[in-house]
């Protein structure tokens, strides 16, 4: 049989472990070593998932658990955009999946069905030399995750859980890495169409929120996303303040 191309870069070298300690680190260590862009990690099971801000990923089977080799021409100021661009097209790949529902990005980049969340992304850069040497895009997405501990199941879902079906890993990541290539190639002309898609995909927009950092509490709300993958709020004092991906924002209801 032939098997069609369906991607050019991304996942043309994969990486496939029974279960690993995280896809990140190995992806990394991979990446050090001079692994070309494109080149993706998976492991049907992770025991030390990395979440953002230093937190722990549930990582069980049935999850697609992918770390992708990239090595953009950014600059670091420019990695929040990967972010969006990975959210983006997690939330592409899953939207038509969904019967009767639809999939949103709740800042930074967590992906929500109802308000509960199925995937998140998440960048590790290195510098050498002073200068973007390459970008691990971390992609966690509970596809056929059948139960959450008690401390995630109010705010963690999986797709079959709410489809009540399972999809095929290997046909979603087929999916996933041909979405992220396409993003990916039309960015390296401009990040206008993906702010665009974001600006449609983040519901936060306009509706009010808190803001809050480990020193500070604020309300407001958000008005936009920057050039450079950050948000901007104004703040009820009518200020407007830009907040990166370390700042957490909740609807306020
Ligand atoms: C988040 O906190 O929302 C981002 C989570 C990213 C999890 C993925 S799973 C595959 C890759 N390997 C890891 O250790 N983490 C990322």
């Amino acid at each position: 049989m032939i098997k069609k191309k369906i991607t050019r870069i991304f996942g043309r070298k994969i990486y496939h472990y029974l279960k690993v300690d995280s896809t990140n680190k190995i992806a990394f260590h991979l990446a050090q070593k001079g692994e070309a862009e494109g080149t993706a990690v998976v492991a049907d099971e992770q025991s030390k998932g990395e979440g953002r801000r230093g937190s722990w990923w549930f990582s069980p089977q049935g999850g697609l658990w992918l770390s992708l080799i990239l090595r953009p021409s950014l600059n670091f100021s420019q990695i929040p955009l990967l972010n969006i661009l990975g959210a983006i097209a997690v939330a592409e790949t899953v939207e038509p999946l969904l019967t009767h529902r639809s999939v949103f990005i709740y800042w930074p980049n967590d992906i929500m069905i109802d308000e509960k969340k199925v995937g998140g992304v998440m960048c590790k850069s290195s510098p050498e030399k002073g200068k973007l040497s390459f970008v691990i895009m971390g992609i966690g997405v509970n596809l056929n995750v059948k139960e959450f501990p008690p401390q995630l199941q109010k705010e963690a879902t999986s797709l079959s859980l709410e489809e009540g079906y399972s999809i095929s890993r290997k046909l979603f990541l087929e999916l996933l890495l041909r979405k992220l290539e396409e993003l990916y190639t039309c960015s390296n002309g401009s990040w206008l169409p993906i702010l665009e898609k974001a600006r449609i995909l983040f519901p936060l927009l306009g509706k009010p929120v808190k803001i809050q950092t480990p020193q500070e509490e604020w309300l407001g709300y958000p008005i936009d996303i920057d050039g450079k993958g950050n948000l901007i709020v104004r703040l009820e004092s009518g200020v407007q303040r830009v907040i990166n991906a370390e700042t957490s924002i909740n609807l306020v209801r």
